[in-house]
């Protein structure tokens, strides 16, 4: 990490221990939140097909409840191979196969060609982006027009799977994040992105009970 206020975390070079332990958390605590944030996206902007790219997909749990409730090409990019390779395992074990797509790659330099998907999203990963505009620009230019993003942190709008992902999630995580709890954490990422973001159009933040997230629809 960079300072206390800051996330940056370089994932490429954390440890194995390091990996195990998220797919642990994936599996245990964020499997409902993966699920309940997929029906989310996909009521809320109505896209069910062509082709969607799901950033720092980690092992790929929310990539996968997308393409389960729709017919989304997914791509599940992520900066991290042992990651990819936890991935798919769970894309083989899901039979998901050629429907979830694992892809090597860096946000701030996305592996796709401009206007390439209908619908990105991406949990819990723009925290440790070195460089935040960079990334949401890249996010910007790979989408369609009228395309939709859809990228932030926390746990969606069922109360019960929140809390208890919370509950959890505070447990596991406490002292990371330099001692603040998630939703204070998720605060000084709001001021953050409200200042990175504040000159580009499209974009669109909001920070309640559901997390931080920010909607891009491209016009
Ligand atoms: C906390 S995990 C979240 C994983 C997954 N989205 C989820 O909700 O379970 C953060 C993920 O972001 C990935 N990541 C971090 N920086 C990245 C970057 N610059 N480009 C692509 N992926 C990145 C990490 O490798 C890691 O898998």
């Amino acid at each position: 990490m960079k300072n206390e206020n800051e996330d940056y975390m370089d994932w490429k070079n954390v440890s194995s221990e390091h990996i195990n332990h998220f797919k642990e958390t994936a599996e245990n605590i964020f499997a409902p939140v993966y699920r309940v944030l997929a029906r989310q996206v996909i009521e809320d902007y109505g896209i069910t097909k062509g082709v969607c790219v799901d950033i720092g997909s980690g092992t790929g749990g929310f990539a996968c409840e997308i393409a389960k409730i729709s017919n989304l090409k997914v791509y599940a990019v992520d900066i991290k191979e042992e990651m990819l390779e936890i991935m798919k395992e769970k894309i083989e074990k899901e039979k998901l196969a050629g429907r979830v797509i694992p892809r090597s790659g860096d946000v701030h330099n996305i592996p796709f060609n401009s206007n390439f998907a209908d619908l990105v999203v991406s949990r819990g990963s723009f925290h440790f982006w070195r460089d935040k505009k960079k990334a949401f620009s890249e996010i910007h230019r790979v989408l369609k027009i009228g395309g939709v993003g859809f990228i932030g942190g926390g746990f969606g709008r069922d109360e019960k799977v929140r809390k208890e992902a919370m509950r959890l999630h505070e447990e596991t995580y406490r002292g990371v994040h330099g001692g603040r709890n998630f939703h204070e954490n998720l605060k000084a990422r709001y001021m953050e992105l409200k200042e990175i973001l504040k000159d580009m159009q499209d974009f669109k933040i909001t920070f309640d009970e559901s997390g931080l997230w920010v909607e891009i629809k491209k016009t």
